[in-house]
């Protein structure tokens, strides 16, 4: 956890079009997308001053807002410039990168027909730290009240910042007991993915993975997959109940915040990181940050 407040940090934001001084980038006390959480984001990560599949994260964007019925006034194009301008001018290589768009204080009330809508990218130093072996150790995760909802409920397929009230609930929950986070489970029962990650399990040298069909279809997850079938590692997305969990030998999470991260237990369950979580670590950094990879060897 950063010792200095988010806010305090040094450098420029990306606002509307233009570098805005760190401590500038403000916005009003009734601002919309504060209200009635009118807002998606995106979370992406550089590493060696490349962002990785920052093209997919930003269409991502501008699907999420579409979700919540806004247009985003920069194009997918404008906004990736944006980022690597950005990344540029903050003088960073490990970087973390966060747009978000969010609806102005125009108007105020449940209608916002005619709010602004507004752009914002923030650039902050992220090294990718944890040493394999620590991360191999695996992180404790608590199962999680609230359920991931119906699509016909919520927009589960924006990364809007209002479905994100019950992961900051649950990670809070979790986090008092404990654990480092914790599994969610769907509204049917179903296992989902963790609060700000993805989720797999292995057994029997195959792959098992939830069906993204109410939560999101991580980038890192599909990169992950791909990794697992290159090395011609079975694949399978499916229903998985959580009576099942005793049964599986290896859990990991994935993310771009996450990355490949190992699970150790979940609730009374428990996994011993093994072979193929290991080798997929090394294969995922040897994409994303090949020269890391490198000095690793
Ligand atoms: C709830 C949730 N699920 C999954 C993910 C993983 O998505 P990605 O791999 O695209 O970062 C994230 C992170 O963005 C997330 O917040």
């Amino acid at each position: 956890m950063a010792s200095v407040p988010f806010d305090k940090l040094d450098g420029h934001i990306w606002m509307n079009g233009e570098y805005v001084k760190w401590a500038d980038a403000n916005v009003h006390v009734l601002t919309h997308g504060l209200h009635y959480a009118s807002s998606v984001f995106e979370g992406e990560r550089a590493y060696g001053g490349k962002i990785f599949k920052m093209t997919e994260h930003n269409e991502r964007l501008h699907r999420s807002a579409e979700i919540l019925g806004f247009e985003i006034p920069y194009s997918v194009q404008e906004i990736d410039d944006a980022c690597m301008g950005l990344l540029q001018k903050q003088g960073l290589k490990d970087a973390y990168v966060r747009p978000v768009a969010w609806r102005g204080s125009e108007m105020m009330g449940i209608s916002a027909q005619s709010n602004k809508i507004n752009l914002a990218i923030a650039i902050w130093e992220w090294p990718s730290y944890f040493s394999p072996a620590e991360k191999l150790k695996g992180i404790r995760l608590d199962v999680a009240e609230y359920r991931r909802p119906d699509p016909a409920t919520a927009p589960s397929k924006s990364k809007a910042a209002g479905v994100y009230m019950i992961c900051t609930i649950s990670k809070h929950a979790a986090e008092a007991k404990g654990y480092a986070d914790a599994m969610m489970l769907d509204w049917r029962g179903h296992v989902a993915e963790a609060t700000g990650a993805n989720i797999f399990f292995i057994k029997d040298g195959e792959i098992h993975t939830p069906t993204p069909d109410c939560f999101l279809d991580g980038i890192t997850r599909r990169t992950v997959i791909g990794l697992a079938k290159d090395r011609g590692i079975n694949v399978i997305e499916r229903t998985i109940m959580p009576e099942e969990l005793a049964g599986f030998e290896q859990c990991f999470l994935t993310g771009t915040a996450a990355e490949i991260t190992p699970v150790s237990e979940i609730g009374a369950d428990r996994f011993v990181p093994g072979e193929i979580t290991e080798t997929l670590m090394n294969d995922f950094t040897a994409l994303v940050n090949p020269a890391a990879a490198k000095a690793a060897e």
